[in-house]
């Protein structure tokens, strides 16, 4: 028997200032888009803004529902869209951020683990990786994976 360890390639940048321009746009976006967000249950509003190969930059929000697996997340809301109105459209950027209760106050949170295999269908699908931007735990910071398949170690993939 071997241990093994893996590793977790993150980019961490102490402000938003430090991303390129279309970057920073997409946190506003994400940020924007919580305010869409259908979240009556859980009262936590996640927005997300993905930029698109030609430019073009679509947001979508959890919409929740009260048989409470029938909503869907902000992230699969999204990809989900892109993927029946933008057709061989690449994604090159996602953000994604959450907003509890009804302040304007946003805090980290990731995909969680079906958006993440979602997420990686996609960025298999289109041959090119797709980075995802979330805050970071501090005021001010953002993460972000260079690629979905970097979130998702030991992977369920049926395309290999
Ligand atoms: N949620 C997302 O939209 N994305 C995630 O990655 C995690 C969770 C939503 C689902 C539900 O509407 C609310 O957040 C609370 O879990």
């Amino acid at each position: 028997m071997k241990s093994l360890r893996l590793e977790i390639p993150l980019e961490l940048y102490e402000t938003e200032a430090e991303l390129p321009e279309t970057e920073r746009t997409l946190l506003t976006e994400a940020r924007q888009a919580t305010h869409t967000a259908y979240a009556p249950y859980s009262h936590f509003h996640v927005g997300a803004a993905v930029l698109l190969d030609d430019g073009t930059v679509v947001t979508a929000s959890n919409q929740e529902n009260a048989a409470f697996p029938s909503g869907s997340c902000a992230e699969q809301s999204l990809i989900f869209w892109v993927g029946a109105n933008h057709p061989g459209k690449r994604m090159e950027a996602l953000a994604v951020v959450a907003r509890p209760g009804e302040g304007e106050v946003y805090r980290a949170v990731s995909p969680c683990g079906a958006c993440r295999q979602a997420l990686l269908e996609y960025e298999k699908r289109q041959g090119q990786p797709l980075r995802l931007l979330m805050l970071g735990e501090k005021p001010g910071e953002v993460l972000v994976s260079p690629s979905v398949a970097g979130l998702l170690p030991v992977k369920f993939d049926s395309f290999d």
